[in-house]
């Protein structure tokens, strides 16, 4: 048999709201030509995260009538606890109500002025977090990552001499640790080996750096380290997710993602060395350390989910689905990122829209065009998202101009995503009528959620 059957059934459904293009643009319109601004209400297929959309199985629904809302000592909070310790080997467990709130304590204690915080490549809010701490953050992806067309086992790999280059040229002292993005997210969801994770490690060991690990789709890397890396063929996901993690020093992790949950996320640590000044902060911004951000029933919602996203039927027909979509779409000629990414399909926008500079948004132009044309809702990843300016005011683009489709986790059957294709092939095929935009409103910081921008004529 050659079809890939999704690995569930459905038993709760939610319907989805038919519209006509002629209302679609004016919805994009009246939204100023961002995606954020849209009502979901008014998308077909909604793609724009795969973060806090996934569907809950009857286990964690299950899961959640057992949830304890005690503020102190729940259980709840202990199985939690015991999940995130077995899969990660990592004694302190701080939940935190998603992963930026993790980031954002960490950060707070870690950061500073002064400090270097060196990734793959950070998140947005990842950076963010690190950048109002006063500290600065460095990408740095391997050469492959660079290069959307050309396929590569672990495009998500660190840059290990560049690595060296950048400690020797900053001193160790300053800094804070490496983080190791698994998948990198904003390098098109690509995995990183775990050949990668001990050279990196190797490197930190060396100078006295803390190595993390931004965990939110640990399953899907630990997927593609088994299929990839021949190593690993034989090892089940759990042994592969606790030799990743075996080499960190702690981790922040979005259970909005490789855990099913709609909300929630924790910092795990090794040791107890930053562990008190975390919970202090944990409990003025989040909460008591037994519950941080989360109802009890968030937290048994997250310690299910964590073993079900390592089912490796899941796993397959998870990476297999992105494959598929990735395969109409080459073979219709539209420029996407390869291989498929573990939690999206991104579209290589600079290739697909030649005639839009970066000045001009090609990414976002596409967000536009397939929402407009289809329903269908991206979201941007390059120039709009991660664009700075000189000191002139110019644009300073950022190396790729990505559109992501980032597929939720078991909510879109195969017609969904059949539909989404002959969408994007559509727009392909009549690319040369999409127009650039410039931006009208924009904040200093995570500007791509909330600007204003206008077409160009
Ligand atoms: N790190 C990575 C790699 C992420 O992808 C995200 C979120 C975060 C950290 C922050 O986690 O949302 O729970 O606070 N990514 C979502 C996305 C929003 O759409 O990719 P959070």
């Amino acid at each position: 048999m050659n079809t890939i059957i999704e690995p569930f059934k459905i038993k709760v459904v939610e319907p989805i709201y038919f519209n006509t293009k002629e209302q679609r643009l004016q919805r994009i319109k009246e939204a100023h030509y961002n995606a954020f601004l849209l009502k979901s209400k008014d998308v077909l297929i909604d793609l724009l995260t795969d973060s806090g959309t996934s569907a809950m199985s009857s286990n964690q629904w299950a899961g959640i009538m057992q949830g304890d809302e005690s503020y102190a000592g729940s259980p709840s909070f202990f199985r939690f606890e015991s999940a995130v310790q077995d899969i990660t080997g990592m004694s302190v467990v701080i939940p935190t109500h998603q992963g930026r709130a993790a980031e954002k304590i960490l950060f707070s204690i870690t950061g500073g002025p002064g400090k270097v915080f060196i990734s793959n490549t950070l998140f947005d809010t990842t950076r963010a977090n690190i950048e109002y701490s006063g500290a600065i953050g460095i990408d740095l992806v391997c050469e492959e990552g660079k290069y959307p067309h050309i396929p590569a086992p672990f495009k998500g790999n660190m840059d290990v001499v560049a690595l060296r280059k950048i400690i020797a040229e900053h001193g160790a002292k300053n800094l804070a640790m490496v983080i190791m993005t698994v998948t990198n997210n904003s390098g098109g969801g690509q995995p990183v080996s775990m050949q990668n994770i001990r050279e990196v490690k190797q490197v930190c060991v060396e100078h006295n750096i803390l190595f993390f690990i931004d965990a939110c789709r640990f399953a899907e890397n630990a997927y593609f380290i088994k299929i990839r890396e021949e190593e690993f063929k034989d090892k089940s996901i759990q042994e592969i997710a606790n030799e990743m993690f075996s080499y960190a020093d702690g981790c922040t992790m979005s259970a909005k993602k490789d855990a099913f949950a709609n909300i929630g996320g924790f910092l795990a640590l090794r040791t107890n060395d930053l562990a008190q000044a975390c919970r202090n902060l944990l409990v003025i911004t989040e909460g008591f350390p037994t519950y941080g951000g989360l109802a009890g029933r968030d937290l048994e919602a997250i310690a299910i989910g964590l073993y079900e996203v390592m089912e490796e039927s899941y796993l397959y027909y998870r990476i297999t689905s992105m494959e598929y979509l990735t395969k109409k779409l080459v073979e219709a000629g539209v420029p996407v990122m390869l291989p498929a990414g573990g939690h999206a399909v991104y579209l290589d926008a600079k290739e697909f829209l030649l005639h839009i500079p970066s000045h001009e948004y090609p990414g976002q132009a596409l967000v536009c065009a397939l929402y407009a044309e289809g329903g269908v809702r991206g979201v941007e990843i390059g120039s709009f998202m991660f664009g700075k300016y000189d000191d002139h005011g110019k644009l300073i683009p950022a190396p790729l101009e990505l559109v992501r489709l980032a597929i939720p986790r078991r909510v879109y059957t195969q017609s969904h995503i059949d539909y989404v294709a002959e969408v994007v092939i559509h727009v392909f095929k009549n690319r040369q009528s999409i127009k650039g935009l410039q931006i009208i409103e924009e904040e200093l910081l995570l500007r791509h959620f909330t600007a204003k921008l206008d077409l160009i004529d």
